[in-house]
């Protein structure tokens, strides 16, 4: 059992993907934690993450491992936990960039592939083009929306604590991310045309999994 879930920041995909791998007993895998993996890496290593032939470069540098179970999945850099430092503004500011050079998307696209391959059980992976490119063969494409006012909301409150933020500035910078995402050339943000869409912004995560489970129940 493969299912996909694909959609924008905010949108409750972490929090849905986990809790749906884990009601089911599948496998874990967060796609965008490799990607903004790969850019910590860049930035930590003197990499200008504008500059698509330096990035394209290093892409097949750094060794990255993800760890897939729901309950605590994990994400290693060169043999070391990079879990929290992949979270910060400054990564999350330049992911976008270093994401849409085709480089990377391959090589961050061939371990997907080996993971999903692997994970005897089936998995649930999350990301922005698993539907469309990584696994076009899922069992089930879901596709999760939510109004931009939600979804600021939602971001706000994950970051509240970990750093000063502001809903506006955050409904900004997720735009400004979208935007980027569903407007580069190789495998952009886009719905796949056999996936399902769930729009999440007046449900609650409760709501939301119910729902993925009940079509996953449905795909067997
Ligand atoms: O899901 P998350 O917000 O952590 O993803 C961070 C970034 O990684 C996205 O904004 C996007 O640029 C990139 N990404 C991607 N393809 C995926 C998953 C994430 O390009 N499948």
């Amino acid at each position: 059992m493969i299912v996909a879930i694909d959609g924008p920041s905010g949108t409750g995909k972490s929090s849905t993907s986990k809790s749906v791998a884990a009601a089911l007993g599948l496998s874990y895998l967060d796609t965008g934690a490799q990607y903004r993996a790969i850019t910590w890496w860049m930035l930590s290593n003197g990499v200008p993450v504008d500059d698509q032939a330096a990035v394209a470069a290093a892409a097949g540098k750094p060794v990255i491992v993800s760890g897939t179970d729901p309950a605590a999945p994990t994400i290693a850099v060169d043999g070391a936990d990079a879990s929290v430092p992949i979270r910060t503004e400054e990564v999350t500011a330049a992911v976008s960039a270093v994401s849409a050079v085709p480089e990377v998307r391959t090589r961050i696209t061939a371990l997907q592939r080996s993971i999903a391959a692997e994970a005897a059980g089936g998995i649930v992976v999350e990301g922005r083009d698993i539907g469309t490119t990584v696994l076009p063969d899922a069992d089930l494409k879901i596709f999760l929306t939510a109004s931009p006012e939600a979804r600021a909301a939602r971001r706000s409150g994950e970051l509240k604590g970990k750093e000063a933020t502001d809903v506006s500035a955050t409904r900004e910078a997720l735009i400004k991310r979208d935007a980027a995402d569903s407007g580069r050339k190789t495998s952009p943000l886009k719905k796949a045309d056999d996936a399902v869409e769930v729009d999440t912004t007046e449900l609650t995560l409760e709501q939301v999994v119910e729902c993925v489970v009940t079509l996953v129940d449905e795909a067997v």
